[in-house]
């Protein structure tokens, strides 16, 4: 199976599936070694389900979030509804 089909497939839980794989403390260390600033334009490429994108319109970002499954996209896009080019 290629990774497009997978994550297609894993979609509906990915959300809970990337709770085991890292935390929200995580994630804000991470924009914090990336200095990651308000009013910037981020690129989250792989985006997903948009755990990165979240956490970066939270800080005050534009994000343009890529990815090859579009069935991950329409998860983010029925969680976020701003911030999102
Ligand atoms: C392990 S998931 C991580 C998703 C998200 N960044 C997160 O932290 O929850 C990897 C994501 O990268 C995407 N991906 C893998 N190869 C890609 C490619 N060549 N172009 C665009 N997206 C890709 C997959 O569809 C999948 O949604």
């Amino acid at each position: 199976m290629n990774s497009k089909k997978y994550f297609d497939e894993v979609a509906h839980q990915w959300d809970n599936m990337q709770q085991g794989f890292f935390s929200e403390d995580v994630r804000d260390k991470a924009f914090s070694v990336a200095g990651v600033q308000k009013g910037k334009i981020a690129a989250d490429i792989g985006a997903g389900s948009g755990f990165i994108s979240e956490g970066l319109i939270h800080k005050g970002l534009k994000v343009i979030a890529v990815d090859q499954s579009e069935a991950m996209l329409a998860e983010m896009r029925n969680k976020l509804k701003t911030g999102l080019f």
